[in-house]
Parts: structure tokens; C-alpha cells; sequence
């Protein structure tokens, strides 16, 4: 079915790799296989569905990093290209109550929630503009929060949660004047959580589970953070006084043992 545009799959018992005879509909826009038992990586060809903007392969048992050739979908990686819809609109989408009178308000986005995915978040996915939506939450994600991630000046949505990402979080995610959701909850981030801009409007559910952060939203306020590391330099300088104290006495000691057995020895030896 070269013509096919929308293909709808969710929640059938599917098995296997994601099957490469989708790489032959070229006219691919929205492609949902959500809620299956898919296994295996996200097969290379992804990138030459040149008309692909929305991906849903969450809720599977898919694995592998995430590659290079999602980042490089031609859809996904500008803002100005409107998704290239033949069917009659408005569309009904029935899960969101959205009604799509246009092409370009059908959303650019991807969700690989809910599946093995491991590795880092790779950088390159800053030049994904188009995005809309990006969910990448409950996956087995390792390392920081590109800092490129905030070049995603399109994001409404931004799902990372559940994941084993650590560091800090990127202080520029706050000029993604567009988002609305935000979840970066379960994770292993530390730091102080920016309370500027969208970020002062998120619930507190949005940070919770990380141990290290700190910040008016979660239990772990920073000041008290702060208070406690000093203390603990404090008790180290103190440490180190004491050092340099015990040293100057015990060569004093000595000094004065080596002294006083020689003035002994002149007396009596
Ligand atoms: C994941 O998919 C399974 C199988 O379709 C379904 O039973 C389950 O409710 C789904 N979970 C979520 C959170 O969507
Ligand atoms: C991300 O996707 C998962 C699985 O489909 C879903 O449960 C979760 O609500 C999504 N996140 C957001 C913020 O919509």
C-alpha cells in the first residue's frame, strides 16, 4: 500500500522486530504500534520515511540506543514543513478531543515511553525543531540532559521521567516558552531545580524521586543543602588545624628529647 499514510496498531499482541516492509510506504506520516511485545532496536531506515512526523512505538520491549537516523528524520528536523496529509479534513483524533482543520496542526512527535531503551540521550537531538512532543520516559536512560535539548524551542511536551539520567538540569530548558508538560521525575538528577519561567508552573509531581535535587518543589530544600556542606568544610578546616597543631607539637617533642639527652649525656656520660 504505497499510498498509505496513517498506520493505527496499538495494543494487538504484535511480536518481532519492527517489520521492514514499512520501510517501502513512502508516504508514511503517523506511524502507532503502542502497547504491543515489539522487540529489537529501532531499525536504521527510520530516517528514509522522508514524510514520517509522529511515531508512537511506546509500551513495547524494544531495545538498543536511541539511533542516530530517529535524529535525522527529515519531518522531525524542521518546523516549517507542514506533515503532508492527503485525507479529508478535519480528523477526529479520539483520544486527545483535538479536531485537526489543517495539516500543520497534526502534532510532530515522538513517544518511545515505556520500553529497554539504553545509552544516553544523544546530543544531536537538538536539531530535532519540529517536535512537539517527545517522551522518552520509563526506558533505562543513562547520563546528563543534553544541553541541546533546549534548542527544542517547539516542545509542548517534554516526558523523561523514569529513566537513570544524573547531573544537573540544563538551566536554558526554561526558555522552552511552549512547554506545558513536564516530567523529569524518577531519575537520579541532582542540583537545584531552575524556578524561573514554565519551570515555576509545573507540579511538584514533575521532580519528585530524585534523591539530589533540591528546590522549593520537593522536599529537599536547597537551603539546608547548602548549610550542611558548609558545615561539613567547616569541620575539615578544623580537621586540618588540628593536623598542622599535632605535627608542630610533635616536632617540638622531639627537638626537645634529642636536646635534653644530649645536655644529660654531657653530665653524666
Ligand atoms: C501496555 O500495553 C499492554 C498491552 O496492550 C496493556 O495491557 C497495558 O495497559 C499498556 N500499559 C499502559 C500504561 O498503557
Ligand atoms: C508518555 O508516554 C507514556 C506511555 O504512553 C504515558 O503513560 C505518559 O503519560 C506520557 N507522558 C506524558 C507527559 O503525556
Amino acid at each position: 500500500f504505497k499510498n498509505l499514510q496513517v498506520l493505527y496498531i496499538n495494543h494487538c499482541s504484535l511480536s518481532g522486530k519492527i517489520p521492514d516492509w514499512l520501510s517501502k510506504l513512502p508516504n508514511l506520516g503517523m506511524l502507532f504500534l503502542q502497547g504491543n511485545k515489539l522487540t529489537g532496536p529501532i531499525p536504521e531506515w527510520i530516517s528514509s520515511l522522508n514524510f514520517l512526523f509522529s511515531l508512537d512505538i511506546s509500551n513495547n520491549s524494544l531495545t538498543g540506543e536511541i539511533p542516530s537516523a530517529l535524529i535525522e528524520m527529515p519531518m522531525l528536523e524542521s518546523d516549517n514543513t507542514a506533515p503532508k496529509v492527503f485525507f479529508e479534513l478535519p480528523v477526529w483524533n479520539k483520544n486527545q478531543f483535538l479536531q485537526y482543520l489543517k495539516p500543520s496542526a497534526f502534532p510532530k512527535e515522538l513517544n518511545l515511553a515505556m520500553n529497554n531503551f539504553t545509552g544516553m540521550i544523544p546530543a544531536a537531538i537538538g536539531r530535532l525543531q519540529g517536535l512537539f512532543s517527545l517522551n522518552l520516559s520509563s526506558n533505562r536512560l543513562s547520563g546528563e540532559i543534553p544541553e541541546q535539548i533546549c534548542n527544542l524551542t517547539n516542545l509542548q511536551m517534554l516526558d523523561l521521567s523514569g529513566n537513570h539520567l544524573t547531573g544537573k538540569i540544563p538551566a536554558a530548558l526554561s526558555n522552552l516558552h511552549f512547554l506545558s508538560r513536564f516530567n523529569i521525575s524518577n531519575n537520579d538528577l541532582e542540583g537545584t531545580i531552575p524556578n524561573v519561567g514554565q519551570f515555576s508552573t509545573f507540579p511538584d509531581s514533575s521532580f519528585g524521586g530524585n534523591q539530589k535535587l533540591c528546590g522549593p518543589m520537593v522536599a529537599n530544600h536547597c537551603g539546608s543543602a547548602e548549610a550542611s556542606s558548609v558545615s561539613i568544610d567547616h569541620i575539615k578546616q578544623i580537621g586540618s588545624e588540628a593536623i598542622i597543631f599535632m605535627t608542630a607539637f610533635g616536632v617540638f617533642f622531639v627537638v626537645g628529647v634529642l636536646y635534653d639527652q644530649k645536655v644529660l649525656s654531657r653530665h653524666f656520660g
